[in-house]
């Protein structure tokens, strides 16, 4: 049986966290799904489709292996998307106690939903203080994203809004 998961998030933007979480996901699974989900308590910056085409260059830059599909869902619950696809297990990176409490009641939720799993990887420390936020937050005011994204992704930013 093939082992599929699926690593959900906003990537609004992917950073170098997310793509180290993803990286080493995709060495414990047949199948990994980076998917782009719409997260409505959340004012986006940019939009769905420029997610995913940003995380596709930033996967097809890095050491993950063609075993990473990345995908969007904007629609319906989570667990659908992975029911839909065969997965069992979502994968969450948990940067701090913060993380932990904020992924715990979604952990227990998808499982009581779905029976979906949940495993929370640690990022490298190096990445531990790296947040999407934090990453907007500089870009929009014209700081240097560089150290904190994939080179896909800092390159758009600073053609982007500069
Ligand atoms: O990167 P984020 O914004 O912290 O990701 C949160 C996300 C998108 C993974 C979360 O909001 C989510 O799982 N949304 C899907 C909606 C859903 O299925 N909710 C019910 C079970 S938690």
């Amino acid at each position: 049986m093939r082992r599929i998961a699926v690593v959900p998030g906003s990537f609004d933007p992917a950073t170098l966290g997310h793509l180290d979480v993803i990286e080493r996901a995709a060495g414990l699974f047949d199948e990994l799904h980076v998917l782009v989900v719409h997260n409505p308590d959340k004012n986006a910056l940019l939009p769905i489709a420029q997610r995913v085409s940003l995380l596709e260059r930033a996967v097809a830059e890095s050491g993950a292996g063609g075993n990473v599909v990345v995908a969007s869902w904007s629609v319906g619950l989570l667990v659908d998307y992975c029911t839909d696809v065969g997965a069992s297990v979502l994968v969450k990176g948990i940067r701090s106690q913060v993380d932990v409490a904020y992924e715990t009641p979604m952990a227990i939720v998808n499982r009581n939903l779905a029976g979906v799993e949940t495993i929370f990887m640690l990022p490298d420390p190096a990445h531990a203080h790296v947040s999407s936020s934090l990453v907007r937050q500089v870009a929009a005011l014209g700081g240097d994203v560089a150290p904190y994204v994939p080179r896909a992704v800092a390159e758009f930013l600073q053609g982007s809004l500069r």
